[in-house]
C-alpha cells in the first residue's frame, strides 16, 4: 500500500536495479514435518562430538554480553599451527559463504556503468578483471555472487563425466578464460561428487592469471585434497569448512587458507565480528576431536558405498563420489517425479533445475537407518523388492583425511 502523504510511490524504486533482476540463491528446504528423512543438505547425520557440546555449552553464559574476539583469533592460530602455516595464512568467516562472498569484492571489478573507469566492453584487460569463472555443474551460489556484485560471469561446462578438463583442452574449447579475475573451483566437485587430484588442481592453478578459490567444502570425505596448493601457489586460496564433515552448520564457521596477501586484502573488507563466539568455541574444540569426526566419516564413507551399490542394484546411475552425498540418474521416471515420489513418503532429497544435472538427484547421506529407509522407498516406488546384498558391509572405501593438512 503507498502511503499518500509520502513522495514515494513504489517502495521496489529504491531498489538497485541489479538487485531486483537477481535471482538469489536458493537453499535446500530446512521442513520441520515430523518423521522427516532429510538427504537434501548435505548435513552430517551425526551430533558433534560431546566435547564439543560441552564447550558451547559452558560458553553459554554472562560473556554472551560481550562482543567476540574480532579476529577468531586463538582459532586461527590453532588451525595455523594445524596446517603446518602462519596464522597470516588463515581467515576465519562465517561459513565459508561468506568467504566466497568477499573474495568476489576483493579480486573482481564490477562491470557496471560507472563501476570501472575503463569501458570493459571495449577494454580486454578490464573484461578479464570483471570475470567470475567456474565450471558447470559446481556450487551454485557462484553465479549468485557474480550477480550480486555486477561481475561478468563464464561458466564452462564440464563433460558428462564430470572430470576436471586438462589445459590442451581447456585451450582447445577457447571457452575457458585463463586470465579471469576469480576463479571457483568445487573439489571434490558438487553435486557430482567427482573428486579431483592435487596434481590436475596444481596445474590449472598454476595456468591462472587471476586468483583461484579451490572450494573444499567436502574434502573431508576424499582420498586427496589441495591444502598445500593455498601454501605454495601465490594465486590460490583453499575455502574450508566445519559445517559439512563436523556437524556445525548451525553454528557458521568456515576458512581461508592462503597467500598473506590475498588473506590480508579479504580480511580489509569483512565484517569486523564475522564469527559468533559460540562458532569460534565450538570450532577451536572440534580441532581437539578429529579422531572423533574420522571414525564418523569412515562410517558415513560406509553408508555412501553400501547406498550406491544398492541403488545400482535397483536400476539407478550412481556416479563415484568423494563427498558425502552421491548423483544419481533414477530409472523409469523423471528425477523431478522421483523427488516427488520420496517426498511423498517423507524423504527430502535435493533437485536442480539446471538443464546440466535436471536429470539427477543429489542424494545426501544419512545414518544407516535413513538409508535403508530411502532404499525401502525406492523399492516400493518401482514396485520391487529389497536385494540380498544390501545387509552387506561396505567395503573399499577410501580412507578419509579429516581436518586434512
Ligand atoms: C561447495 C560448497 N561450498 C561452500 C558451501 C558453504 O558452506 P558453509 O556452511 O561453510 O557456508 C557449501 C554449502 O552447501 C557448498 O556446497
Amino acid at each position: 500500500m503507498t502511503n499518500p502523504k509520502s513522495k514515494i510511490q513504489n517502495p521496489k524504486s529504491l531498489v538497485r536495479a541489479i538487485i531486483r533482476r537477481l535471482h538469489p540463491y536458493v537453499p535446500g528446504e530446512q521442513p520441520k514435518i515430523k518423521g522427516l528423512i532429510k538427504l537434501n543438505t548435505n548435513e552430517n547425520p551425526y551430533p558433534p562430538s560431546p566435547k564439543v557440546l560441552s564447550a558451547i555449552q559452558a560458553a553459554v553464559d554472562a560473556r554472551l554480553r560481550l562482543y567476540p574476539n574480532p579476529t577468531a583469533q586463538a582459532l586461527r592460530v590453532e588451525l595455523a599451527r594445524f596446517h603446518g602455516c602462519a596464522p597470516e595464512n588463515i581467515l576465519i568467516g562465517n561459513g565459508s559463504d561468506e568467504l566466497l562472498a568477499l573474495a568476489t569484492r576483493a579480486f573482481v571489478e564490477p562491470d557496471l556503468p560507472g563501476g570501472s573507469r575503463v569501458d570493459p566492453r571495449r577494454n580486454t584487460f578490464a573484461r578479464h578483471r570483471s570475470t567470475i569463472q567456474y565450471f558447470i555443474p559446481s556450487y551454485s551460489l557462484y553465479p549468485v555472487l557474480a550477480a550480486i556484485h555486477g561481475a561478468r560471469t563464464n561458466p564452462v561446462p564440464l563433460d558428462a563425466t564430470f572430470a576436471l578438463p586438462g589445459l590442451p583442452e581447456l585451450h582447445r574449447g577457447r571457452k575457458w578464460d585463463f586470465q579471469a579475475a576469480l576463479t571457483f573451483v568445487t573439489t571434490p566437485n558438487a553435486p557430482s561428487g567427482r573428486g579431483y587430484s592435487a596434481p590436475e588442481l596444481e596445474a590449472l592453478c598454476r595456468a591462472q592469471r587471476g586468483v583461484v578459490v579451490l572450494d573444499e567444502a567436502y574434502v573431508d570425505f576424499a582420498s586427496e585434497n589441495a591444502l598445500k596448493l593455498g601454501l605454495r601457489l601465490p594465486n590460490v586460496l583453499v575455502a574450508r569448512t566445519f559445517s559439512k564433515a563436523y556437524s556445525l552448520c548451525f553454528l557458521r564457521v568456515g576458512y581461508f587458507v592462503g597467500p598473506p596477501e590475498l588473506i590480508a586484502a579479504v580480511d580489509k573488507i569483512r565484517d569486523s565480528y564475522n564469527v559468533n563466539g559460540l562458532g569460534q568455541i565450538g570450532a577451536l574444540a572440534t580441532l581437539k576431536e578429529r579422531w572423533y569426526y574420522r571414525a564418523q566419516f569412515r562410517k558415513i564413507i560406509a553408508t555412501r558405498e553400501r547406498l550406491s551399490a544398492s541403488l545400482k542394484g535397483l536400476g539407478f546411475e550412481v556416479f563415484p563420489s568423494q563427498t558425502n552425498f552421491i548423483l544419481v540418474r533414477p530409472p523409469r521416471f523423471p528425477a523431478k517425479r522421483w523427488l516427488e515420489r520420496l517426498r511423498a513418503k517423507k524423504i527430502l532429497v535435493r533437485w536442480f533445475s539446471l538443464p546440466e544435472v535436471k536429470d539427477f538427484l543429489r542424494i545426501s547421506i544419512g545414518t544407516d537407518a535413513e538409508i535403508d529407509a530411502l532404499v525401502k522407498a525406492a523399492e516400493g516406488i518401482l514396485g520391487r523388492s529389497q536385494p540380498a546384498f544390501w545387509t552387506e558391509a561396505g567395503s573399499g572405501a577410501p580412507r578419509p583425511f579429516g581436518i586434512v593438512g
